[in-house]
């Protein structure tokens, strides 16, 4: 029995020691407003809120268990990842042609249900997009793009 809660004893010590490392660390900053400098209707705006800007903004919300060690470190490698991509917190920073390419990718992860991550969609149902969440996203990403062509031509030049 003493040994059973020794091993217990232990085994807890070095999930809060993980957990401790493996802490998510937030900028300190006030966080960005998400694709500042886009035209986006409430509607789109709000679906990519709910299923896209925990892992592709500032604005990650880290509920409890995203400090509990494994998924502490899971949820930073994501984020990570995902900021790393597409930072929708960076938009106006990013150049023309990142954000025209930014904006076919973002069609095409929707498209083919690629986003927002499954392991995410496990724990956040809603953040599930409907038929019509996956309409509504892409039709803004076709009209962004051409807005951003008709305001400044087809971008040309080095990638980013
Ligand atoms: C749980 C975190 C998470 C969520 C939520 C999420 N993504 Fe991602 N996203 C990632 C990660 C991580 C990557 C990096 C590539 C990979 O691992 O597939 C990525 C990559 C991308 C890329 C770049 C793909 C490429 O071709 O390089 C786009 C675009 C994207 N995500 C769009 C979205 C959209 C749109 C949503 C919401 C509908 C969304 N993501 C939700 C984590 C996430």
């Amino acid at each position: 029995m003493v040994r059973r809660s020794r091993t217990l004893f232990a085994l807890a010590g070095v999930i809060v020691l993980f957990s401790v490392l493996t802490a998510p660390t937030k900028s300190g900053k006030i966080p960005a407003p998400l694709l500042s400098g886009a035209k986006i209707d409430a509607g789109a705006l709000a679906i990519i809120q709910r299923s896209c800007q925990d892992c592709h903004s500032d604005r990650t919300r880290y509920p409890w268990y995203s400090y509990v060690f494994p998924v502490s470190w899971l949820v930073g490698s994501d984020v990570r990842g995902g900021r790393r991509h597409l930072d929708l917190s960076r938009w106006n920073e990013s150049s023309l042609t990142r954000r025209e390419r930014s904006l076919s990718e973002i069609a095409n992860q929707v498209k083919d249900r690629d986003m927002p991550l499954p392991q995410y969609l496990w724990i956040h149902g809603n953040a599930k997009l409907s038929d019509e969440d996956v309409r509504a996203i892409f039709q803004w990403t076709q009209a962004e793009r051409a807005r951003l062509i008709a305001e400044n031509g087809q971008a040309t030049g080095p990638q980013p």
